[in-house]
């Protein structure tokens, strides 16, 4: 499978490298090439080389994106092992026959092109690019345990992707197999990738967004209740500061009893948590109000909590501790603080088994 968008002037090299690393092994191999009406005319190019070597053309309307190419490539290919490489030979044809080995004798379901294990190499990059590569390596580091999952020279076996729905977000299609793929054996082989033949390469600044974008849906795809309470305690954390600042303003500035400033911080903070955590952690799409009662309801009990923790620390343990209410407005943010992580834990399951089940169960 290769994508190409203006990749004119490495086709026929590719072809060539390609057919020859696999006869010589024995292997006879499909070439599957899904251009996107690239304007150098690389389409043509393929049909011309189509004539005479075993090349299928999948030619698509216009430039929709590598990882979308990659899925159309796996649709028009007749075989059930399955090899995807960039067009512009920074990936060597000649790993094929052993990655394709690798698989067919039983030793892998996926094979990783590996620039990051021993014997791995990278041509000529600048140190900018040496780290942002390793930086975007880093942020997969939960998602699977290959070396080099960025890699766009990957084989694998046809079943590793029957019946799975694939996202292709962004570049990394093969991350995407790694993440959600049905398999229980990946190895990697080293490669050395080499600058591009001709052309340019087609990686812009958007495609790092869409990198962070796609890794954060993995994350949440693989372990959906960790990234769930991640954010559940990230927006908790943005209450407890709204939350904070109420109750402080309320009880130092303007003298409210602090029991009375508590509750009203404990509201609006309630509210604000409400909004982003069904926008955010829970993508509810649900009706609000109803949604919005039982989150509320939750927030209530939630309070009394709250409330008897904070009396018990303030009103029962400072005072033992022989602290004076006079001087120890820190005490209370902390004492509330302390409230709040307890009941952040208790609103947590609250919410996920009863306001947002139907969100909880969906995933
Ligand atoms: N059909 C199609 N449509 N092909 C595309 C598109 C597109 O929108 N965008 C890029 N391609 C093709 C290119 O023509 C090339 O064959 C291949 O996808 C990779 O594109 P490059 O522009 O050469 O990418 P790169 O060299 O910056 O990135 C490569 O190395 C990365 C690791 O550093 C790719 O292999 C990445 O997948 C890999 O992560
Ligand atoms: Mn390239």
């Amino acid at each position: 499978m290769v994508p190409t968008y203006n990749e004119k002037e490495n086709l026929d090299e590719l072809v060539r490298r390609v057919q020859q690393a696999c006869s010589s092994a024995g292997l006879s191999a499909e070439i599957v090439i899904v251009d996107d009406n690239s304007p150098d005319g690389t389409g043509a190019r393929a049909e011309e080389i189509a004539k005479t070597e075993n090349l299928k053309v999948v030619h698509r309307s216009g430039k929709l994106g590598l990882s979308s190419a990659v899925l159309e490539g796996f649709k028009a290919a007749s075989g059930s092992i399955l090899v995807v490489m960039d067009a512009d030979l920074s990936h060597p044809p000649e790993m094929i026959p052993e990655m394709v080995s690798k698989i067919e004798s039983g030793e892998a379901d996926v094979v990783v092109g590996s620039r990051y294990v021993k014997d791995g190499s990278v041509e000529n990059w600048p140190f900018t690019r040496r780290i942002i590569s390793k930086g975007a390596t880093l942020l997969a580091r939960w998602l699977t345990k290959v070396k080099d999952p960025m890699s766009g020279f990957f084989a694998l076996k046809r079943s590793v992707i029957e019946g799975v729905a694939l996202d292709p977000v962004g570049y990394k299609i093969g991350l995407e197999i790694l993440v959600k793929g049905k398999y229980t054996k990946a190895v990697e082989v080293p490669i050395h990738f080499a600058d591009r033949k001709a052309g340019k390469s087609k990686l812009g600044g958007g495609e790092y967004l869409r990198y962070i974008d796609h890794v954060i849906l993995l994350y949440e795809y693989r372990k959906p209740w960790l990234s769930k309470y991640i954010k559940f305690s990230a927006v908790g954390l943005v209450g407890a500061i709204i939350n904070s600042a109420i109750l402080w303003t309320a009880s130092e500035i303007f003298f409210v009893y602090y029991l009375l400033a508590a509750v009203l911080a404990f509201c609006v903070a309630a509210t604000s948590n409400y909004y982003m955590n069904r926008r955010w952690t829970y993508r509810s799409k649900r009706s609000l109000p109803w949604q919005y009662a039982q989150f509320l309801a939750v927030s209530v009990c939630g309070l009394v909590l709250n409330l008897i923790i904070l009396y018990g620390i303030v009103d029962v343990a400072m005072p033992a501790l022989d602290i004076g209410m006079d001087k120890a407005s820190l005490y209370l943010i902390a004492a509330n603080l302390v409230a709040i992580f307890i009941v952040s834990i208790f609103n947590f399951f609250a919410n996920s088994f009863w306001t947002f089940r139907d969100e909880t169960r969906r995933r």
